[in-house]
């Protein structure tokens, strides 16, 4: 049996994660938007470049939810983007409600299915879904920080002049202003990037990465990065359908973990078929610490909206 991965939101993420799914040959993509005629167009002209491009995934694109049934991943895009000037919190309430009707619709007819949220804010998203399934938090993950890590990863290479493929980051915390690249566990062919650069230069490539987002939505103008972001979400995807057990930066539901309870953050979690099969905690010294907890605090108050 093929595998089924729903993907929610027919947009410049969404679009492109279907497009990257169906290159690896991994699964069926079921593409729901609101948009009449979009996810059925964006899906026959992605099924008509399969025998171009060498892959049997069908794509099936529609306005509602009977295709989406018995999927073995969900993944919501669907929403609003930034446009320049406004922060990811500006988002909230009007993708709340989208997201809490989405994760309804797909989750009751993939009760067994992992789901992704990457809809911002990412991590105030993932607790809505989350609610609106009643799925347990090993099934319901943010995608935020594998971005935010490839960013980092890209400025480091880019900085010291190595190929990215020998360049490993860590970011953690909420996927927004106060995340908290850790530099101390960045790094590159296994040297930690502190002996291999300056503090200035570092904070400076720490600052470009929090800003990521930011520095593409004013450049685009008219919407936001997704070639990172669906990339990023495809690592998850794959992670999962072929219960890879990779360890990558994701939001998910903390309990007791890091000293934070009932919250939505950014940590290194063990990805396999099951979903999030285990947090893994990093020691933090008292300055990664006391950034990790402004960055909790902060999606904890965007949380206490949906309670
Ligand atoms: N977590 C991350 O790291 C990350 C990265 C990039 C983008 N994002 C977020 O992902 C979301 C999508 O970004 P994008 O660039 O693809 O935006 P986009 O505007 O290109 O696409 C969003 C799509 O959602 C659809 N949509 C709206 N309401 C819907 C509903 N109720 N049901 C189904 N579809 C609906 C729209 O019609 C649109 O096609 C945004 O919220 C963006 O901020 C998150």
């Amino acid at each position: 049996m093929r595998k089924k991965v729903t993907v929610v939101g027919a947009g410049h993420v969404g679009a492109t994660l279907a497009q990257r799914i169906a290159e690896t040959d991994l699964a069926d993509v079921a593409l729901v938007d609101v948009a009449e005629g979009v996810p059925q167009g964006k899906a026959l002209d992605l099924m008509e470049s399969g025998p171009i491009l060498g892959y049997d995934s069908l794509l099936i694109g529609s306005n509602g939810y009977e295709d989406t049934a018995n999927s073995d991943m969900i993944i919501i895009t669907a929403g609003l983007a930034r446009k320049p000037g406004m922060s990811r919190d500006d988002l909230l309430a009007a993708n709340g409600d989208i997201v809490k009707k989405v994760a309804e619709e797909t989750g009751k007819r993939s009760p067994k299915a992992v789901m992704i949220v990457v809809t911002n804010p990412m991590d105030v998203m993932t607790f809505v879904a989350m609610k609106a399934t009643g799925f347990p938090r090993e099934r319901v993950i943010g995608m935020g920080g594998v971005l935010d890590s490839a960013r980092f990863r890209t400025f480091i290479a880019m900085e010291l002049g190595v190929s990215v493929e020998n360049t490993h980051a860590f970011v953690l915390g909420g996927h927004g202003d106060s995340m908290v690249p850790l530099s101390r566990y960045s790094t590159v062919a296994g040297i930690p990037i502190t002996e291999l650069m300056k503090k200035e230069t570092i904070d400076k490539l720490v600052d470009r990465t929090r800003n990521g987002g930011a520095e593409i939505v004013a450049l685009l103008k008219t919407g936001s990065a997704y070639y990172a972001p669906s990339a990023a979400t495809l690592e998850m995807v794959v992670a999962v359908l072929l219960d890879k057990k990779k360890i990558l930066p994701c939001s998910v539901y903390l309990k007791g973990e890091y000293g934070v309870n009932d919250v939505f953050a950014g940590v290194p979690v063990k990805l396999g078929s099951q979903g999030m099969e285990q947090v893994v905690e990093v020691k933090l010294n008292v300055d990664e610490k006391t950034a990790f907890m402004k960055s909790v605090d902060a999606v904890r108050s965007g949380c206490a909206k949906f309670m």
